[in-house]
């Protein structure tokens, strides 16, 4: 107790630094989210109508939330017209973050088996399941059970199969044994042999026996081979002669493994020897300030210098204390608070997640350049704060509220007229090519979407939140926070290569004009993206224009107009990086008269066949390899529209579907 109070509140600054010292070292040492994956096995049955996409959807959403809070999850549905169960579990010796990236990388490789079969993957950090019948008590699976011989890391022979071979045993037979007195986990080393054993945590103490149980028979029928896994309906089993274990002897939910906290323990210990001669004093406000110097080290006299610097304490009263009241956002990097500076300057203040010594220089360096940008449609970065015990950063505030909320929210304020929408899509893609190309930095946002839009008093669009990806460690953080809420603006070949280049804005950006013009929101998770690009795709190429657009327009709209800037939003959502207009390009469309805009081909994701749950190609399996076989098909491909369409299917389409569905059935 006194130990652990001895770490927030010292004013001993070598343990400060020996404890961030240790923090970041088991950041650095646990940053591998093992998404590797061992096996993706699809149900031989067929569920009828049974499992289909949007139930599936709302399904994961409620298990995402229980992996966020507890490394695993599950839930089931059971009504008169669809049964269907999901269960998530990141093995345990997985850090937080790193689960929630495994999950989000099964959770977007799982839909392989949609529409019609039921699906299990296993990770090399977690599992995830899906089927029609509540299987969340299953031990073993006959038909299902298999083991992963994987053959990378080569087979052992002579002296060395013969260790392996004694080792192993052992290992497993023990792993078996702690694993099932322990809640179902057991981690372990023996002569360089590395294991793991893991049950869902649904499973019962001799339900967890009898899985492991049979793992461990199967698995030994791996050797020679020096890496296998055992993929059991209820459990999972792993050895292997590289580590692949986060610490095997730790047993840590959270982020910090047991090595760690030994370290800081002993070195807490130690110091508190130490400090025991030392007065304790100072108060807490300067306590904190003083640890954050610390941290931070020697920021640079440029920075000192900078009008760009804002001081914490001025930053502090102008938000009221971070006071509740004043948070008006909630971004992926921080949330955002509303102050007002002695000088009368309303201004937005973003409190930052990451604070570490690594980036500041980076960070200042960013913002340095960032600030030179200006633009009527982007908002303006006026100044950061780094030497307090946060990061801030400080925007112009912008009176208005983002664009989802003038979009999507239920009680809306303001509805918006065509001409407004067409204003908005205007400057938005002007701000986004000032960004491409309008200074002497190139940025690439990264994260255009409706939330990321806001409006100021002439709603007109401003641009927020751009730049700074690159401080973040980017990728990782933008998918761990990202999961629910990015995903469906991703371009496929970011979301699947990481392949990231200004087109990537362009894509999020023509999700974006679709969501504008239909009034739909394009759904969080990638497959799902479909069907926002799949409906506008389809009523465009029936030239029902109006059945395209936001009812709530009630038809008040230019026809011709708002033809083209569908056709617009199409051609950004291309699968082929290459058919995709660059900005500047983008910008001409809209704005110069008789420009020659090229006719769009089908965008990704999209397959009806697949939608309707019809029989499905083996080429086209996977919704996600889907769009990556157009990518690599590039160009051409056949579109699909006026076959089986979602209308006919038994599958109940999304209730925003559903009404353009209905009108448009309507109108035939
Ligand atoms: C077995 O696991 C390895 C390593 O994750 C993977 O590369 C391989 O594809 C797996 N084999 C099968 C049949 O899934
Ligand atoms: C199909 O699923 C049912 C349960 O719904 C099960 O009884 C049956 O054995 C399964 N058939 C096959 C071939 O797996
Ligand atoms: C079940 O399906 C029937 C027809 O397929 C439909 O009328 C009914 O509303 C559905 N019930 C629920 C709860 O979804
Ligand atoms: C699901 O509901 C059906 C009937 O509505 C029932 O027969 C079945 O036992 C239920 N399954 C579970 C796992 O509760
Ligand atoms: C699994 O759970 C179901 C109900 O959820 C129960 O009927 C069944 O007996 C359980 N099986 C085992 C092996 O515990
Ligand atoms: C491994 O050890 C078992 C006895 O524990 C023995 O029966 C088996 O032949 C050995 N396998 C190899 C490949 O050495």
């Amino acid at each position: 107790m006194k130990i652990e109070m001895n770490i927030s509140s010292s004013n001993f600054p070598l343990l400060n630094w020996i404890v961030v010292l240790l923090l970041n070292f088991a950041l650095i040492c646990e940053a591998d989210p093992r998404i590797s994956e061992s096996g993706l096995i699809c149900g031989t049955n067929r569920t009828t109508a049974a499992i289909i996409i949007p139930q599936f959807v709302k399904l994961m959403e409620v298990v995402s939330q229980r992996v966020t809070d507890n490394n695993w999850g599950n839930h089931g549905v059971n009504s008169t017209n669809i049964s269907i169960y999901a269960l998530a579990n990141c093995y345990q010796d997985l850090p937080h973050q790193d689960c929630l990236l495994c999950y989000a990388a099964s959770r977007t490789r799982l839909p392989r088996c949609l529409p019609g079969k039921s699906g299990r993957i296993y990770l090399d950090g977690c599992f995830l399941r899906y089927d029609h019948y509540n299987f969340f008590n299953e031990t073993t699976d006959s038909a299902e059970d298999r083991v992963n011989c994987s053959s990378s890391n080569g087979v052992a022979t002579g002296q060395e199969l013969a260790t392996l071979n004694a080792s192993t045993g052992n290992l497993i037979d023990e792993m078996t044994k702690t694993a099932v007195a322990n809640g179902g986990y057991a981690a372990a080393n023996l002569n360089g042999v590395y294991g793991l054993a893991q049950c869902w945590r649904t499973l019962s103490t001799s339900g967890c026996k009898k899985c492991l149980d049979k793992a461990s028979r199967d698995i030994k029928g791996c050797l020679p081979s020096r890496d296998a896994r055992a993929l059991i309906a209820g459990c999972y089993l792993r050895y292997s002669t590289q580590k692949f274990l986060n610490d095997p002897s730790g047993n840590s939910n959270g982020g910090i493994s047991k090595g760690v906290i030994v370290a800081i323990v002993l070195g807490v210990t130690a110091f508190t020897m130490l400090a025991l001669s030392a007065a304790y004093t100072a108060r807490k406000r300067s306590l904190r300030r003083k640890q954050a110097r610390i941290n931070l080290g020697k920021i640079s006299n440029s920075y000192k210098k900078s009008s760009l610097n804002f001081k914490y304490e001025n930053l502090e009263k102008a938000t009221n204390y971070f006071d509740p009241s004043t948070k008006v956002g909630q971004g992926g990097n921080g949330s955002v608070y509303k102050g007002t500076l002695p000088n009368g300057n309303v201004i937005a203040v973003k409190r930052l997640f990451f604070n570490t010594r690594q980036w500041v220089d980076d960070f200042f360096n960013e913002v340095n350049l960032i600030h030179g940008i200006e633009h009527k449609n982007l908002v303006k970065l006026l100044g950061c704060s780094i030497e307090g015990p946060e990061s801030l950063l400080v925007y112009e505030f912008v009176t208005n509220k983002s664009l989802d909320q003038y979009l999507f929210d239920k009680d809306k304020v303001k509805i918006l007229s065509w001409e407004e929408r067409f204003r908005i899509i205007v400057g938005t893609a002007q701000g986004i090519d000032f960004l491409h190309g309008g200074s002497e930095i190139r940025i690439i946002h990264r994260d255009i979407k409706s939330s990321n839009v806001l409006l100021d008093e002439n709603l007109e669009a401003k641009i927020a939140d751009f730049g700074l990806a690159r401080c973040f460690g980017a990728d990782k953080t933008h998918l761990s926070t990202g999961i629910a809420g990015t995903l469906g603006y991703m371009a496929p070949e970011y979301l699947v290569k990481g392949q990231l280049t200004e087109k990537a804005d362009v894509y999020s950006y023509g999700v974006l004009v679709l969501e504008i013009v239909s009034g739909r929101k394009s759904i969080a998770f990638a497959e799902d993206s479909g069907s926002l690009l799949q409906t506008v795709w389809k009523l465009y190429t029936t030239n029902q224009v109006t059945e395209a657009l936001d009812p709530l327009l009630k038809g008040d709209f230019p026809r011709e107009e708002a033809s083209k800037v569908l056709k617009v939003g199409l051609l950004c959502t291309q699968a082929s990086v290459a058919l995709r207009p660059s900005m500047s390009e983008v910008v001409q469309m809209l704005t110069c008269e008789g420009y020659q805009i090229p006719e769009p081909c089908q965008p990704p994701f999209l397959n009806s066949n697949l939608l309707a749950g019809g029989s499905i190609k083996s080429s086209i399996r996977s919704l996600v390899s889907n769009a990556l076989y157009k990518l690599d098909e590039s160009s051409s491909y056949a579109t699909t529209t006026g076959s089986s369409s979602m209308q006919s299917s038994s599958t109940g389409p999304h209730k925003s579907d559903e009404f353009l569905l209905k009108e448009s059935e309507n109108r035939k």
